[in-house]
This record gives C-alpha cells, structure tokens and sequence, in this order.
C-alpha cells in the first residue's frame, strides 16, 4: 500500500516536471503593467456587443425591463464566471485548453473540453463579428468622405443594402479587418494588445461621451422619451425569449463562457485584486453600453425615427439621425470611429483563444499561428459575409449563416460554456484554490468576497443559466 503510494506520488511529481519543463519552455507574453492588464481586459469587454448590439435587442426587447434583466444577469452569471476564468488562467500561466486541463489535473474528467469549444466558438463569433467590424470601417472611410449622409432612411438603407449584398465589398471590408487585427497580434501581448487598447479605449470614452451629450441635448421631448425608453421599464415585454436574450448578451458583453478571459487572466500580475477589478471592468463596460444608448435613443426619437429597428439601426437609423444634426458629418466620423476602436479591441481579445493555443501547444510562432487562424477565418467567415447575397437562400436551421452564427455563439456556446465553468470552479477546484487565488495566497483579507463569489458560482449561476437556457429555448 505505501510502495503503492509513494509510485503514486512519484508519477505525480513526474507528471508535474514535465509540465513545468513545458512551462518554461514556451517564452510566453504577458501585460507589463497592471492598468495595462485591467485597459486590455476592459477592450475585450467593450466592442460591437455594447454599440451595435446592446441597442439593438434592448429597442428589440422593450428597453428598460430588458436593461434590468439584463443587469441582474451581468451581476449573477456574468460576473462571476468572469472571475472564474481570470482566476484560473492567472494560475496556471497557459492558453484556454492547458489551462482548464491544469486546474483539473486531479481530477481526470475531460474539462479541457471547455477550452477547446471555447476555441471554437472564437470561430464561430469572429466568422460574423469580422463582418460587422467591416462595415464599420466602411462607414468610418465613407462618413470621412460625407458618402452616407442623408436625413433619408430609404437613401441610408440603400447605402446599407448595396454595401451587404456586394459579394466583392462583403469580403474585401471583412478580409481588412482580419488584416487589421492579425497585425496588432503578431505584434505580441504587450507591444501589440496592451500598447493598442491603452490609445483607443480612452478615445472611446471621449468620443462616446461627446456623440452622448451632443445626442441628449438636441430636443428635450426626444431627451425624455429616449430616456424613459431606456430607463422606464414595462414588464409586460419580458417573454422566455427575452430573458434568454439578455442572459445571452450579458455573457457576449463580458466576453465570458469561450476562454478569452481566462487567456487574458494568464497574462494578469498576481498581486491584482482579481475580484475588485473585474467588477471595476464590468460596471465601465456596462457603463459604455448606458453611454451608446443615451447617443442613440434620444436622437433617435428626436428625428422621429423608432428604436426598434433591429441590427440596421447603427448602419441605416443612426446615419439618418447624425445627418439631421448640425455638424452631423463630425459626429457621425466620431461615432463610427469609436465603434471601430471597440470592435477591434474586442476581436484582438478572439482571435487571441485560438492563437495562444496554436503558439503555445504546437510551438508555431505568433506570426504563423496568427497567419494561419486569419486564412481559416477568412474562410469561415465568408459564408457569414455572403449570407445578404451569395448565400442568402443557405439557410439551415432557417437562419441565415450570419444568424446562426450570431444566435448559436451568444444564446448556446457561451452560456454552455459559462455553466460548465462555474460548476467546475464552484463544485470541482475546491475552497481552497479559489481562496489562494482570489486572496492572492492571503495577501488579501477578502473571506465575505470569496464566501459570497462561490455561493453564487455554486448555487445561483448554474441553476440560472440551466433554467434560462431550457426556458428560452422551448424545452419547458
Ligand atoms: N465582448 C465583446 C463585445 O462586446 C465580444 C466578445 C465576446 C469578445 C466574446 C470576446 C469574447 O463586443
């Protein structure tokens, strides 16, 4: 029995050299600074999901009901699973996948399948997110020129459609985006990721504050109904679908459930306050989101337009609104130039799954690994840029691939996702590594924190998101 015992331990202690020998094998990036870690993160958070989308379903949805529950689904499943994943990749030093098999070493279950869907569902966001990144920087090139000013929906939305149903455009915006962002990548984690968001995420606030007092002070009729559209809320317009929705966009907006966070957690410092700093990026991103909405309703509604417009209201609605502003021109370069900064901070922070993962396991360098995840995604990502003209009647599961892809990243992968990694934080690594990670080995006297972040991880998020999931989806 102890011979037995002590081969055990042996093969461990093997088991353990050889992945520290992997470790220092690998020279691998990491932030230099810790603002710089806390700015990155944040440009991960803050993209189209707060710009395009997080108007868009709240006009959907009803506005106000729809913000709350969606905040309540930020605080409850979101957060924590954000907290989660930083903790656990700033522990093990690795990509998504090495870093869920190391924490579950112990245990021989295959958690690493978390790592490895989340590497895939990196695809599946980008093959679409890329698209919509390409109109924007076709938007900030054309509102340069003046080309998409018009006081006119039907001139905007013509704009708009002759834009997405051109196979050739389609492509070529999508193809200099991937361009744009594999370049910044291969540039490394802190040269290229840490030094691009530290300029663009505070031009973003700037420029988003300016574009939201500019849009609040146009007509005080429009002001309040914008207001009261984002801040009055009517219950009666919750349905399942909804909850689902928002539950869907709380886990898209934190860029949680798929491993982004958890290869950035593996670049965080160990002295940061993990808890207190995701919280800090959460309420700035949420606080982005309130910021996109107070530029966009009350103008909205001041050049009688509705909010509902669904995922053309940036590209057709807010157009026709900067053209019926004075100076509109300005405002409208501003606006789509600050969405091209959100966007491509939070494509930085995809792209990074898979590449880190290519990097680090395959020793291919960031270049290669880089070069090789963009021609991939040009790939997939076509059949989501041809979806308004090529491909418009390929329509599985009756969605266009851009619908899919949008609807089976947010409402399926990442939710799947996120439950899987609260229960294994919450039931399988145990009090004490979450302790030694969120008190950074009790430097930290936060027990109430840590009590409170695993009774939520153990009890509320995963029966919250089964729950929401099954509902949402029809099951009961
Ligand atoms: N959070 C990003 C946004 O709001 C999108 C994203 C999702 C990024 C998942 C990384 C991972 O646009």
């Amino acid at each position: 029995m102890k011979v037995q015992n002590i081969s055990k331990a042996k093969r461990i202690s093997n088991n353990m050299d050889a992945i520290n020998e992997k470790r220092s094998n690998v020279s691998r990036g990491a932030f230099a600074t810790a603002l710089g870690a806390v700015v990155a993160t944040l440009g991960s958070a803050v993209g189209l999901g707060n710009i395009w989308k997080f108007p868009y379903v709240t006009g959907e949805n009803g506005g106000a009901a729809f913000l709350i529950v969606y905040v309540i689904c930020t605080l409850l499943v979101g957060l924590p699973v954000m907290i989660s994943e930083i903790a656990m990749g700033r522990k093990a030093r690795a990509n998504a996948i090495t870093t869920m098999q190391r924490v579950s070493e112990k245990n021989n279950q295959p958690w690493w399948l978390i790592g490895a869907v989340g590497a895939l569902a990196a695809f599946v966001i980008l093959a679409f997110y890329t698209e919509v990144a390409g109109w924007v920087y076709a938007y900030v090139l054309k509102s340069l020129g003046g080309g998409v000013l018009s006081s006119d929906p039907a001139v905007t939305a013509k704009f708009f459609t002759d834009l997405v149903t051109s196979p050739a455009q389609s492509l070529l915006w999508q193809w200099i985006v991937l361009v744009v962002i594999s370049v910044i990548i291969i540039l490394g984690v802190s040269k290229g990721i840490e030094r691009a968001t530290k300029f663009m995420i505070p031009s973003l606030f700037v420029l988003v504050l300016v574009v939201a007092i500019r849009s609040l002070t146009l007509d005080s009729g429009a002001t309040s109904q914008g207001l009261a559209f984002l801040f009055k809320p009517d219950f009666s317009k919750i349905t399942a679908e909804a909850v689902l929705v928002a539950m869907g966009l709380a886990f898209f907006k934190l860029s949680v459930g798929m491993g982004t966070m958890i290869t950035y957690g593996s670049y965080w410092q160990d002295d940061q306050n993990v808890p207190v700093k995701t919280t800090i990026i959460m309420f700035s991103d949420l606080l982005v989101s309130l910021l996109a909405g107070l530029a966009i309703f009350p103008a909205v509604y001041a050049f009688g337009f509705e909010p509902t417009a669904g995922p053309s209201l940036l590209f057709i609605t807010i157009p026709a609104v900067f053209a019926s502003m004075p100076l509109g021109q300005v405002f409208m370069l501003l606006f789509f130039l600050l969405t091209a900064f959100a966007a491509t901070g939070a494509m930085l922070s995809l792209i990074e799954v898979p590449v880190a993962f290519l990097n680090e396991r395959f020793n291919l360098s960031r270049a290669k690994a880089t070069i090789l995840t963009s021609i991939l995604l040009a790939v997939i990502g076509s059949t989501a840029a041809l979806s308004s003209s090529t491909l418009a009647n390929f329509r599985p599961f009756r969605k266009t691939m851009f619908d899919l892809f949008d609807f089976l990243s947010s409402n399926i992968m990442l939710p799947v996702g996120g439950l899987f990694i609260a229960i294994f934080v919450g039931w399988v690594w145990g009090r004490k590594n979450v302790e030694a990670e969120l008190s950074n080995h009790g430097m930290l006297k936060n027990q109430t924190v840590i009590s409170g972040f695993l009774f939520i991880t153990r009890f509320i998020t995963p029966v919250l998101v089964v729950l929401v999931l099954l509902r949402g989806l029809g099951v009961f």
